[in-house]
């Protein structure tokens, strides 16, 4: 196999993985309850977007289809935050379970720009190294980002949880128990 095809194989993955994220991201931000945590949900769309046509850009310049490749790891991660969305629970414990699902996407990201970013500079193709790298730097911001909002989000999270047990013991026993369940299903 040749490298050139490892790009390319490297490329058709990152596209579909992109593909999955344009579908996946707006009942993402429909899901979480944080307008913040909406926001940057809904303005991470857009780059993916973008970044769906920088990949075609590419994809012209080396004369070949985007399309031919499934992202099975991005089809796991969306399954995964699916399940999260569906969850029964509501706030800022959720919204911290839909940063965890979203963060992982990133680092995914991250992990495939970055092995292609690597492979196309061996092959000297610096125009694709440089529109690469653009898409990984959104990447990488949108990371930190989601980390950011996380934190407020936690503290929330932690005095509802603490309201929570303050509440009659009969109904604290019910939130514990569909909490226990909750944890199974996963
Ligand atoms: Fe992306």
């Amino acid at each position: 196999m040749s490298l050139q095809t490892v790009l390319v194989d490297e490329l058709r993955d990152l596209y579909s993985a992109e593909n999955q994220l344009v579908k996946a991201l707006p009942k993402m931000a429909k899901g979480v309850s944080s307008p913040k945590l909406k926001d940057l949900i809904t303005t991470h769309l857009e780059e993916t977007r973008g970044q769906v046509d920088r990949l075609k850009h590419i994809f012209e310049q080396l004369g070949k289809k985007p399309s031919g490749e499934v992202c099975k790891g991005m089809e796991g991660l969306v399954k995964e935050g699916e399940a999260q969305l569906q969850s029964d629970e509501e706030g800022a414990a959720k919204d911290v379970c839909i940063a965890g699902a979203a963060l992982r996407v990133e680092h995914y990201e991250i992990a495939g720009y970055t092995a292609a970013i690597a492979v196309a500079k061996s092959l000297g193709q610096d125009e694709i190294v440089s529109l690469l790298s653009e898409s990984l730097e959104e990447e990488e911001a949108a990371g930190q980002k989601v980390q950011a909002q996380a934190e407020p989000l936690l503290e929330e999270a932690a005095s509802e949880g603490e309201e929570e047990e303050a509440e009659p013991a009969g109904r604290a026993t019910k939130t514990v128990a569909r909490r226990s369940a909750h944890r199974v299903s996963r």
